[in-house]
């Protein structure tokens, strides 16, 4: 798949296979994809901490929220929780000088790397931000805060690709 084939594939999926594992293999080419991405000075100023198992359902349920949201979030075998670390003196700087939040551009471009790379390997997965932060670092024992957790996993049997709901061309992208 090229790169906008993979865009297309990739949607947030919310019906996962409970019986279907993820192989280790191809777990291992996400995380991978996640190492090479790109960020403010090299400063990588996140973490991944791979869950399964009872672990991940206990994360999943930490990112219930009102009318029922994420309740699908345990029938994924696994859950990547992605959090905060500390900048990097360089990105740090540029945080002072500039006022920007590099680490949370980070987090996005980190997840954005991870969940196509799972798309690409036929896995589906879905970022989820609303979580509790405090459930999660105490279960993963985490030092900083939890920013993401991406459930991931084989998609339901009948689970359909859906038409992508996004702006217009012209209302994204303006030329000068
Ligand atoms: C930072 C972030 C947080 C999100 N949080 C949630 C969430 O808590 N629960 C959920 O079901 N989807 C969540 N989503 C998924 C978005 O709703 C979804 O990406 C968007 O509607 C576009 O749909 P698609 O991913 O199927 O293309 C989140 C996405 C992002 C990027």
């Amino acid at each position: 798949m090229n790169f906008l084939q993979i865009a297309n594939a990739r949607q947030s999926c919310r019906a996962y296979d409970e019986n279907r594992p993820v192989e280790e293999e191809k777990l291992n080419a996400i995380l991978e994809a996640a190492r090479l991405a790109p960020s403010a000075c090299n400063g990588q100023p996140y973490h991944l901490t791979v869950c399964r198992g009872e672990t991940a359902k206990e994360v999943a349920l930490a990112t219930k929220g009102p009318g029922g949201m994420n309740k699908f979030a345990p029938q994924a075998p696994v859950c990547i929780v992605i959090s905060e670390m500390p900048y990097c003196k360089g990105a740090a700087l540029g945080v002072k000088l500039k006022g920007t939040d590099y680490r949370s551009i980070d987090m996005g471009i980190v997840t954005a790397y991870l969940t196509a790379e799972a798309a690409a390997q036929g896995l589906s997965t879905c970022i989820l931000g609303w979580l509790d932060d405090d459930k999660i670092r105490t279960l993963c024992g985490l030092e900083y805060p939890v920013r993401l957790v991406i459930t991931l996993g084989y998609a339901r049997e009948g689970d359909k690709l859906r038409a992508k709901k996004r702006k217009e061309m012209e209302e994204l992208v303006s030329w000068r």
